[in-house]
């Protein structure tokens, strides 16, 4: 087995374990009035961006690139169904905040048509861009919560993001390997993320408004986690470097 091999084997390995986790005891009774109804808006509009994804995996399995493999696509599934448990968990979220669950949103229809306009590698660009949008959000939304298990749980999901983008990470490193491909990557990289923390940033307004969140603390930990996948995917020896306390969740490669 070539090394690259071994490596997407890893990673389906890694989110093989995780998959076995049940789905989380929310406190029902629990009173949410006091939080403000953006709240369950704006988890409504994650949840559905977290509910996709069937044609990335066939895609994966499909493709032709270079440095994937069947454990790549086998990895790219349990991927996706662990987003699909961040929905059905978000959904109880917005359930227990009063909130109802929607089936269509404009930043969700801009990603989705992004996802489907182009090949994988982009389809990775677009989604390392969710989880960058997605785990700062999400643990900026949580920090400002009071405690309980909603909190815990939007936590739990950051640290499932912060895996996520390693694991996309890996997968357009491996893709970018010449230094014309880095320069491609890195151009196509800070458009798609900017546009994506734009739109998110409007559509997302009233939550970040009504929890005290200041929209200057969002768009500082996008940047810093955009800059972070960026430096994962085009640098050497990136995991060596400072932020290697970022590396804590993630398998252990060899
Ligand atoms: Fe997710
Ligand atoms: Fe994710």
């Amino acid at each position: 087995m070539t090394t690259e091999q071994t490596h997407w084997k890893t990673w389906a390995t890694f989110f093989l374990k995780r998959s076995t986790r049940a789905l989380p005891a929310l406190e029902q009774d629990r009173d949410y009035s006091e939080l403000p109804e953006s709240l369950a808006r704006s988890l409504a509009i994650f949840q559905l961006g977290e509910s996709g994804g069937g044609t990335i995996i066939k895609q994966a399995l499909h493709n032709r690139l270079p440095g994937t493999n069947e454990y790549y696509a086998a990895a790219m599934a349990l991927f996706v169904e662990e987003e699909h448990r961040h929905a059905n968990i978000l959904a109880m979220c917005v359930r227990l905040l009063g909130g109802t669950l929607i089936r269509s949103n404009w930043t969700a229809k801009l990603f989705v048509f992004a996802r489907r306009l182009i090949g994988l590698r982009l389809k990775v660009v677009v989604l390392l861009a969710a989880e960058v949008v997605g785990l700062c959000y999400y643990h900026l939304l949580a920090v400002h919560l009071p405690s309980s298990r909603l909190r815990d749980q939007l936590l739990e999901i950051v640290e499932d993001e912060r895996s996520h983008l390693y694991f996309h990470c890996d997968f357009l490193r491996s893709q970018t390997p010449s230094r014309w491909r880095k320069r491609v990557f890195v151009l196509t990289w800070r458009v798609v993320m900017f546009s994506a923390a734009i739109v998110v940033a409007v559509d997302h307004r009233r939550a970040i408004r009504d929890l005290n969140i200041g929209i200057r603390p969002v768009l500082a930990r996008w940047k810093s986690y955009s800059d972070l996948a960026e430096l994962l995917v085009v640098r050497d020896n990136a995991e060596q470097r400072p932020w290697k306390r970022e590396f804590s969740n993630r398998p252990s490669l060899s």
